[in-house]
């Protein structure tokens, strides 16, 4: 049985962190968030104070991600300092889609993705894992489902940590994000053409990752 690498892509509300992370326990695989790495990054921008692009370059030189799965959650760090939380900050969010669309920041952290991706038997979750990062990978899913789906999980999430939130609001910003994602002029979102489409509208997450595990199993031989 051969270890392969599967690439998962796709937009914002699919379940992909969840997925990936299932997946890859499943199947005995590393598991690589790479929307981490660029929040990673927007983090040590705040930490440093820094802005302008030279002083980014420079940044990028003394940047290191690793990651570690303890009880279930997937623990990133930021050269040695555990920022699981601090990245997931809305601010945060916001840096990190910006400075995600900067070519030299895509280009330094491309070869650092590429490491993660030398060894098989790696899970790597993001916007263009399929296409850009890992275009060989022997399995690529492209996660999906409906704006309504992926606003309704939101919304849960959200009600959850004892916050109320306009549906209606969420399903607009989501279909305005996904316009934004997959017009923009660096590394846009789009499916690769040898992807699987999967939506996983009307799935929960137990079956959406039983697919991807059978998938998996039939390209390792198994
Ligand atoms: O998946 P996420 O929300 O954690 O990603 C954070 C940001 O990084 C998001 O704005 C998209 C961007 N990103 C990217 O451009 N390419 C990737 N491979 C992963 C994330």
């Amino acid at each position: 049985m051969k270890k392969i690498r599967v690439a998962i892509d796709g937009p914002a509300g699919a379940g992909k962190s969840s997925v990936s992370r299932l997946t890859a326990e499943k199947l005995g695989y590393s598991y690589i968030d790479t929307g981490a790495i660029y929040r990673a990054l927007a983090v040590f921008m705040g930490d440093t104070g820094v802005e302008e692009h030279d002083k980014i370059r420079e940044l990028l030189k003394n940047f290191e991600v690793s990651f570690k799965i303890e009880n279930g959650i997937n623990r990133v760090f930021l050269n040695g300092r555990d920022v699981t939380t601090e990245i997931r900050a809305e601010k945060i969010s916001m840096k990190a889609s910006s400075v995600s669309a900067i070519p030299f920041v895509r280009e330094a952290l491309f070869n650092m993705q590429r490491k993660y991706a030398e060894v098989g038997g790696v899970v790597m979750e993001g916007r263009d894992i399929g296409t850009v990062i890992m275009p060989d990978a022997e399995l690529k899913i492209f996660l999906t489902a409906s704006p309504e789906k992926r606003a309704k999980r939101r919304m849960l999430e959200i009600e959850a940590k004892g916050l109320k939130v306009d549906f209606d609001e969420l399903v607009k910003e989501i279909k305005e994000r996904d316009i934004k994602d997959s017009t923009r002029a660096v590394s846009p979102l789009k499916q690769a053409e040898d992807a699987v489409l999967l939506d996983n509208s009307d799935i929960n997450l137990e079956q959406t990752v039983d697919l991807i595990v059978k998938y998996a199993h039939e390209r390792e031989g198994k």
